[in-house]
């Protein structure tokens, strides 16, 4: 028989979207447990019930913290762990100046592998269970965060990045190249195990027509992956998107016209909408990824989360490293908070956990599987510490409901508010951030 572990604290729980639900009706906290077994969640109740039912199950009782599904990053490149908090620099300087030369490292399969295992451990100390991550255009770099991910249980999404014009040499492909890597790859790993493959296109500016079009193919012919890429960060990428592309009517259209929308597709940025954009994102079921911490630091503006809400279109939240600041989901919430004052709209506790969690799980088409904690689901949980530093505890000592003992953590936690991390169902050994003590 399989063996049951019961997960108990203040187990947060989601029951509707929160941007169309009251965000107090849509998610609820309340003291109870979770009952796994064979990696997935099999119940949730009171302890009292569930152990009950379940007289023999392990509990691993966390008392006052928060039990929660794993943080979801839905769009990081883990070849830039190495050059997080690089100065000075806008989008195309930065990439000219610190990515690209750190991105031609990875031809090194053992450099590649070492970094895959910093950036997943990194993910795990900061309650990320799943991330989706660019790779190089180096195969290699694929096998080596896929194999990473494997060995520790994760669930992740990964692709070969596909460039083909305006970058240094050693990093380019072709057309062809692109389309037969990227399928040798996606056949070797897409649905082995816990890996999604997505079919992973730079942006426009390195991609030439060609490459759109033998990807939008490749996709076309391998639907259940997913495709990512970026969409209108910065003004001056847009600008130079208008030069390389006159004839398209907007940045959104350069990927359309080969197939590169619709349900699985996942645009990270997309700050700079035209309205016809808009409506072809919400029209075809695409999804897009707000990075806010990497949107302030590159200096590329505010992404309006209500606003796109409101338009009907699925968004994901993430840390975009090294582009982003900070490997931590709780910090990019706080981000994500921040900015939703600069556009008018105070996200709810509620929303920020939900973004972290089922938005970027819905944008990943991950939603049936990861991202909430409800039967049937993966058993990737996270428990966060709600006073994990004097300066935390000190405000959360005052909280007179259970959002406002949890947004604390949400603007000022980091690692040392992990206490632990579930992958289906089994408890990481030390927290992450014990696994991370070799670098
Ligand atoms: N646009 C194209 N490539 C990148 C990248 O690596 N990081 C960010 N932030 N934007 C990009
Ligand atoms: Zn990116």
């Amino acid at each position: 028989m399989t063996e049951t572990t019961l997960i108990a604290g203040q187990v947060l729980q989601t029951h509707a979207d929160p941007f169309s639900t009251p965000p107090e009706e849509a998610l609820t906290v309340a003291s109870g447990a979770v009952a796994v077994a064979g990696g997935t969640v099999r119940a949730t109740g009171t302890l009292a019930d569930l152990r009950a039912a379940h007289p023999d199950a392990a509990v691993h009782d966390h008392g006052d913290a928060l039990v929660l599904p794993g943080l979801i990053d839905a769009h990081v490149h883990y070849p830039q762990t190495a050059i997080i908090a690089s100065w000075g620099e806008r989008l195309i300087d930065w990439l000219n100046r610190y990515t690209f030369p750190e991105e031609g490292r990875f031809g090194d399969p053992l450099y590649a592998a070492d970094v895959a295992a910093r950036h997943l451990d990194l993910a795990l100390a900061n309650g990320t269970t799943t991330t989706a991550s660019y790779c190089t255009t180096h195969p290699g770099s694929v096998d080596a965060y896929f194999a990473a991910a494997a060995e520790r249980g994760m669930r992740v999404v990964a692709g070969k990045t596909c460039m083909d014009r305006n970058a240094p040499g050693e990093l380019l492909d072709t057309p062809r190249r692109a389309h037969d890597e990227s399928a040798d790859l996606l056949a070797r790993w897409h649905g082995r195990g816990r890996a999604v493959y997505a079919i992973t296109p730079r942006f426009t500016p390195t991609s030439s027509d060609e490459q759109l079009e033998a990807l939008g193919a490749l996709w076309a012919a391998n639907p259940t992956c997913l495709m990512q890429t970026h969409l209108s960060e910065q003004i001056e990428e847009i600008a130079w998107v208008r030069e390389l592309a006159p004839e398209a009517c907007d940045y959104l259209a350069t990927y359309e016209r080969h197939g590169l929308i619709g349900e699985g597709a996942v645009f990270g940025h997309a700050i700079h909408l035209e309205a016809r954009e808009v409506t072809r994102l919400r029209e075809s079921g695409s999804a897009l990824v707000h990075c806010p911490t990497s949107n302030a630091f590159i200096g590329s503006g505010l992404f309006d989360t209500a606003r796109r809400k409101a338009d009907g279109i699925a968004v994901g939240l993430a840390t975009d490293t090294g582009g982003g600041s900070s490997f931590s989901m709780l910090r990019t919430m706080a981000a994500a908070y921040e900015v939703g004052q600069l556009t008018g709209a105070a996200l709810h506790p509620a929303q920020l956990l939900w973004l972290a969690t089922t938005g970027s799980a819905r944008a990943l088409r991950l939603g049936d599987r990861i991202g909430r904690i409800a039967p049937g689901m993966e058993a990737d949980l996270l428990v966060l510490d709600l006073a994990s530093t004097p300066a935390i505890a000190q405000r959360a000592a005052r909280a007179e409901t259970a959002w406002e003992a949890a947004f604390p953590t949400i603007m000022m936690g980091d690692d040392r508010a992990v206490r632990a991390v579930y992958l289906e169902g089994r408890r990481l050994e030390g927290r992450g951030a014990d696994r991370t003590a070799g670098i």
